[in-house]
C-alpha cells in the first residue's frame, strides 16, 4: 500500500475529551472516528487490525468445531418478550416501532435468535451437539460510553452458541471453548487471566471471564503475590485479606479490562423459547445451552493499551495493520524511490503486508507518524545510508536499528520476521 495514495489520517494532536492511553492513540493512528458519542467508524488502518483479529478468531472458533453464521441485528421484540430479557436489558436495548407498527429492537445479543433459529430446525438428539458462532454488530445503549471503542453503543462481537442433548456435553463443548479462548487471546499477544464470574444477566451456573489488567479496566484481578490464585471483584473485594489459596501470600488489585464471557447457560433460553429435542428414550427434553463471548472491537483498545510507549502504539506481529513500513526519505532522489519500490515489490510477492510512506512530508514527519502507528517493522531510506550502499532495518518494539547491505534487505527481513 502506499500511504499517498491511503488513507491514514493522523493526527499530531492529542484529541480533548480522551483520557484512555487506547482512546487517544486510536484517533491519532487514524485507527478510528468518533460519529457520536460511543458510536465509531473503522478507518482503512483500524479495519486492517479488526480483520487481523477477526481471522485468528475464526481459525480457533473452526479449529474447536464450531460453524459460522450471520445473524439480523434488526430483531422482532417479541421474541425477548417470551424470555423476559426485554425488561432485563430495557436499559441497554435500543428499541422502535418499524413502519409498519411492529416493535422492533437493534440486538444487544443474540442468544434469543439463535435459540429460535435452532428450535426451528433441531428435533431431534441425533442433531446434537452442534456449535454456532458468529461475529457481528452489537447495539447497547450504554448509559456511559467510556474510552472510545472500549465501550461502545455500536460494537462487534464474536458470539457462539453451543447446544447439547445433556450437562456433560455442555461440559465438554465449554472446555473447548475456554480451551479455544485461550489459544485466542494467547496469538493475540494478549496475556489474559480467566476468572470465574458471576453469571448477571445471562443466568445460569458456570461462568468465566478472561480479563487483561490495564490501567483503565473497570474491573479488578486480585491475585495472590505467592501462588497462582487470582480472583475476580465479586468474592475478594478486601485487598489486604489473606490468600485463601496458600494462606501465606497477600492479595494485590489490578484494575483488568473484560475481553470475553463464556457461559454455561443450561435451559434457560430453551425452556421459555420451547427448543426441545426428542431424546433417545422417546422424550422431549429442552435443549442445553452454553455461550462464548468476545468483544473483538474492544480487543484491539486493549491491544494498544498494553502495547504502547510515548510515541505511539507497538503492534504485536500478527496483529499489525502492516508487517513491514518503508520509509523513502528523499522523495525526490530516484535511486531512493526505484530501490524503497522494489523493495515494496519484492516484499509484497514474499507475502509480506507493506505499507510505503512515499508522502511528500518531512523525515520527520514520517518518523513520528511511523511511531505512531506502530509497524513492527521499518525499512528507513535516508541519504548518508544509502551513499555507502546501506538501509536501515529498525524495530519498533526494541527502537535497534541495524544497518545492512541494500542486496541483503529481502532475505535479512525475511530472516528477521521468520
Ligand atoms: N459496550 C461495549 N463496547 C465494547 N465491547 C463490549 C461492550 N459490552 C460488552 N463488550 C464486550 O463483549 C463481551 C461479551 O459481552 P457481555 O459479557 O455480554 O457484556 P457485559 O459484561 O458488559 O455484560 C465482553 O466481554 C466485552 O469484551
Ligand atoms: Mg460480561
Ligand atoms: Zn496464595
Amino acid at each position: 500500500m502506499r500511504w499517498s495514495h491511503y488513507f491514514i489520517p493522523t493526527l499530531k494532536e492529542v484529541p480533548v475529551g480522551t483520557e484512555a492511553r487506547s482512546h487517544q492513540l486510536s484517533l491519532r493512528a487514524g485507527l478510528v472516528h468518533m460519529l457520536t458519542s460511543g458510536v465509531y467508524t473503522y478507518l482503512p488502518l483500524g479495519l486492517r487490525v479488526l480483520a487481523r483479529i477477526e481471522r485468528i478468531i475464526r481459525e480457533e472458533m473452526n479449529q474447536a468445531g464450531a460453524h459460522e453464521l450471520f445473524m439480523p441485528c434488526l430483531q422482532p421484540l417479541d421474541i425477548w418478550q417470551k424470555t423476559g430479557r426485554d425488561k432485563v436489558l430495557s436499559d441497554v436495548m435500543i428499541k422502535f416501532e418499524d413502519g409498519k407498527g411492529r416493535k422492533m429492537c437493534l440486538g444487544p445479543t443474540h442468544e434469543e435468535i439463535v435459540t429460535d433459529l435452532v428450535k426451528n430446525f433441531i428435533q431431534s438428539y441425533r442433531q446434537l451437539p452442534v456449535t454456532l458462532y458468529q461475529i457481528q454488530t452489537k447495539f447497547r445503549d450504554e448509559l456511559r460510553p467510556r474510552f472510545g471503542i472500549v465501550r461502545a453503543c455500536e460494537f462487534i462481537m464474536k458470539d457462539a452458541y453451543s447446544f447439547d442433548r445433556d450437562k456433560s456435553g455442555l461440559e465438554k463443548n465449554y472446555k473447548k471453548m475456554y480451551q479455544a479462548y485461550i489459544n485466542i487471546f494467547k496469538r493475540l499477544g494478549l496475556q489474559t487471566s480467566v476468572l470465574s464470574a458471576d453469571s448477571g444477566a445471562m443466568g445460569g451456573d458456570v461462568s468465566h471471564e478472561f480479563m487483561v489488567a490495564a490501567p483503565i479496566g473497570e474491573d479488578v484481578i486480585i491475585s495472590c503475590d505467592q501462588c497462582d490464585f487470582e480472583s475476580g471483584a465479586r468474592d475478594h473485594l478486601e485487598e489486604k485479606q489473606a490468600c485463601p489459596e496458600c494462606q501465606k501470600g497477600q492479595l494485590t488489585k489490578q484494575a483488568a479490562i473484560e475481553l470475553g464471557h463464556i457461559f454455561q447457560l443450561g435451559t434457560k433460553y430453551t425452556q421459555s423459547l420451547g427448543a426441545l429435542y426428542l431424546d433417545e428414550d422417546g422424550k422431549l427434553k429442552p435443549i442445553i445451552m452454553g455461550c462464548y463471548g468476545i468483544g473483538v472491537s474492544r480487543v484491539i483498545a486493549a491491544l494498544i493499551e498494553v502495547h504502547n510507549d510515548e510515541q505511539g502504539i507497538i503492534w504485536p506481529a500478527e496483529v499489525a495493520p502492516f508487517d513491514i513500513e518503508i520509509l523513502p526519505l528523499m522523495i525526490d532522489h530516484d535511486e531512493t524511490m526505484l530501490l524503497s519500490e522494489s523493495f515494496y515489490q519484492d516484499l509484497s510477492e514474499q507475502g509480506f503486508a507493506v505499507l510505503v510512506d512515499d508522502r511528500k512530508e518531512s523525515p520527520g514527519r514520517k518518523f513520528n507518524d511511523a511511531d505512531l502507528i506502530g509497524i513492527p517493522w521499518r525499512i528507513i531510506l535516508g541519504k548518508r545510508a544509502l551513499s555507502e550502499g546501506q538501509v536501515e532495518i529498525k524495530n519498533r518494539r526494541s527502537q535497534e536499528v541495524i544497518k545492512v547491505p541494500k542486496d541483503q534487505v529481502i532475505d535479512k527481513l525475511k530472516s528477521l520476521l521468520a
